[in-house]
């Protein structure tokens, strides 16, 4: 799998020792407060979601594990195509490394999956997540109620997508400043 370098960040292929830098994030309350199960129990549930990311097929989905300054510091990417899927360590929150990251991402996605669109499906509580995509760039497109049951709550959705054609033209986004 590729390795990509932005300005601040490397975005690599996952890997079993990820597991510890992981497990810190999927247990914390306010990074797990709108994901799309509760918070991690145990190293062993980190471990099989980790797998999982591991084995996505290279034809289905393109997940990052995110470093910065040799740290791990979260993930992102689209880990069905074409959807994007992103958590970050509160510790480094409000850094513009997310949007750094999903840039990498969706010029890739564009640019050498050739996807026509990037969708996300966001809890309406989210406004992290909902100010990042659209500053991004993503529209909401839909609604819906009830649509996750975590533990014993149902949240809610809102959907949004970025179109390719939709794409600001800024020429850092045009230019394939991303080896494939
Ligand atoms: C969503 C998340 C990745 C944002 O990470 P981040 O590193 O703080 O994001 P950035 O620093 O790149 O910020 C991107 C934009 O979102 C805005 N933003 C970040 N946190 C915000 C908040 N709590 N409320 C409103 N806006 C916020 C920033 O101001 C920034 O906009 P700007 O460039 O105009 O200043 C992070 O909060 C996270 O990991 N949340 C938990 C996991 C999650 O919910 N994932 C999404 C599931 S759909």
């Amino acid at each position: 799998m590729v390795e990509i370098r932005t300005e601040r960040l490397l975005l690599r292929a996952a890997r079993v020792d990820d597991v510890t830098a992981l497990h810190r994030i999927f247990t914390h309350r306010r990074a797990m407060a709108y994901w799309s199960t509760l918070p991690h129990r145990d190293l062993a549930e980190t471990r099989d979601w980790l797998q999982s990311m591991i084995d996505i097929p290279a034809g289905e989905g393109e997940d990052f594990i995110v470093e910065h300054a040799g740290r791990v510091i979260g993930k992102a990417g689209l880990y069905r195509f074409p959807e994007t899927g992103f958590i970050f360590d509160p510790d480094v929150w409000g850094r513009g490394f997310a949007a750094e990251a999903l840039r990498a991402v969706l010029d890739r996605a564009f640019a050498v999956h050739r996807l026509e669109s990037v969708i996300a499906d966001v809890d309406p509580r989210n406004r992290a997540s909902l100010t990042l995509l659209e500053r991004l760039g993503f529209r909401e497109t839909g609604r819906k109620a009830r649509t996750w049951l975590i533990g014993d709550t149902w949240c809610d959705s809102v959907y949004l997508r970025l179109d390719a054609a939709e794409l600001p033209l800024a020429p850092a986004r045009i230019a394939p400043t991303h080896p494939a």
